[in-house]
């Protein structure tokens, strides 16, 4: 078995169209724009049109980031979909891919990380490159949170929104280091602090669980909020220190968008630059496995990363699960 290094060869996203403002909100809940704005950082979402499920925001994801590279689809090897809101049970939404984008001979699974799921399922494809098993591995991070969020809860409706992001990984080339590193963590612990309660083998649907409303998120905010500024802020500062690296060293920070105060907590904490930090959340909230691969996409299509940067991403959510990932841009 070789062992080589794994690089991101492709990125694209994909949004569906319709904006969800915070004023819309407040039309529905008991919220405003400046509660949300000043809380959050978040001015809007956008919503999946009806009959849109994330493998159709992944596939849309997944087309661009190919013709990005030129790859035909039947060269893939593999394709992981990282999601909390599959189209369904079963078949896997990678399944549902694979099909929709064409990719004949690649073979293709879920993984649930939440909002970590981005940073694990990177480090899955990595895996699977550094062996020699695979060359292309697609990587999606899609979630139509608006399909398992109570829209009667401001606590937890003002926090999410819908979208994709696609990555084609590939091996790196003599001189290249592209994904250097990764810390990743969980604790099933924390599992209580933010679920979705019914719709599994514990809580099947039910007459009964849908009165109770307990198949939405439910979350107990001020307590993720705590365990995410730390949780993120260390595991960030550990991969630098694990590689000798210094915060001025990397030109990206890629936090996951959950809310703009964890973001600016660990930044401080970290003591980053404001220009080193990909923020977005303003304009599509928490999409949840989404988040990182679209702020990468936008900062590589506005050309604030460059080949070599040094790029550093860290997530924090449900399981609790969080991680870091370095990697060195090589496009
Ligand atoms: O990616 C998954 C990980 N998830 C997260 O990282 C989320 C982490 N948590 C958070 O982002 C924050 O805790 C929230 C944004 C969810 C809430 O902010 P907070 O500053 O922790 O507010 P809170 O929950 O302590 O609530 C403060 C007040 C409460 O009213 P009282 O009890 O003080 O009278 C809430 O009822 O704000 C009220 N409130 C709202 N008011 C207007 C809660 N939601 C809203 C709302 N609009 N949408």
């Amino acid at each position: 078995m070789s062992i080589r290094g794994a690089k991101i060869t492709a990125v694209s996203h994909y949004l569906p169209e319709r904006r969800l403002t915070n004023k819309d909100l407040a039309k529905i809940v008991d919220t405003s724009d400046t509660w949300i704005f000043e809380r959050t950082g978040i001015r809007e979402r956008r919503v999946a049109a009806k009959g849109q499920g994330t493998s159709d925001l992944g596939a849309e994801a997944a087309k661009l980031a190919l013709a990005q590279r030129g790859l035909d689809p039947a060269e893939l090897d593999l394709i992981i979909v990282a999601t909390v809101t599959p189209d369904m049970f079963f078949p896997s939404s990678a399944c549902l891919v694979q099909t929709k984008i064409g990719a004949g001979k690649a073979w293709g699974f879920d993984l649930s990380g939440a909002c970590s799921g981005f940073i694990y399922a990177l480090t899955t494809a990595a895996q699977f490159v550094a062996t020699g098993a695979h060359d292309k591995v697609l990587v999606i991070g899609a979630d139509v949170m608006t399909s398992i969020i109570d829209f009667q809860d401001r606590a937890t409706c003002v926090l999410f929104g819908d979208g994709a992001g696609a990555v084609l990984i590939e091996p790196a080339e003599d001189g290249e280091r592209g994904i250097i590193d990764f810390i990743l963590r969980s604790d099933g612990a924390g599992g209580r602090y933010l679920y979705m309660p019914a719709g599994g083998s514990l809580n099947p649907a039910s007459e009964e669980t849908v009165r109770k409303r307990m198949h939405y998120v439910h979350q107990d905010g001020r307590s993720v909020f705590k365990f995410a500024v730390r949780g993120m802020a260390d595991i960030s500062q550990q991969i630098l220190d694990k590689h000798g690296l210094k915060v001025s060293d990397l030109k990206l920070y890629i936090p996951h968008q959950a809310n703009l105060r964890i973001i600016q907590a660990a930044v401080e904490k970290m003591e980053l630059a404001k220009g080193q930090v990909a923020i977005n959340i303003d304009r599509y909230a928490n999409t949840t496995a989404a988040t990182i691969p679209i702020c990468l996409s936008e900062a590589v299509e506005s050309k604030q990363v460059q080949r070599k940067d040094l790029i550093l991403m860290a997530s924090f959510g449900a399981g609790f699960t969080w991680g870091s990932l370095l990697l060195r841009w090589e496009i």
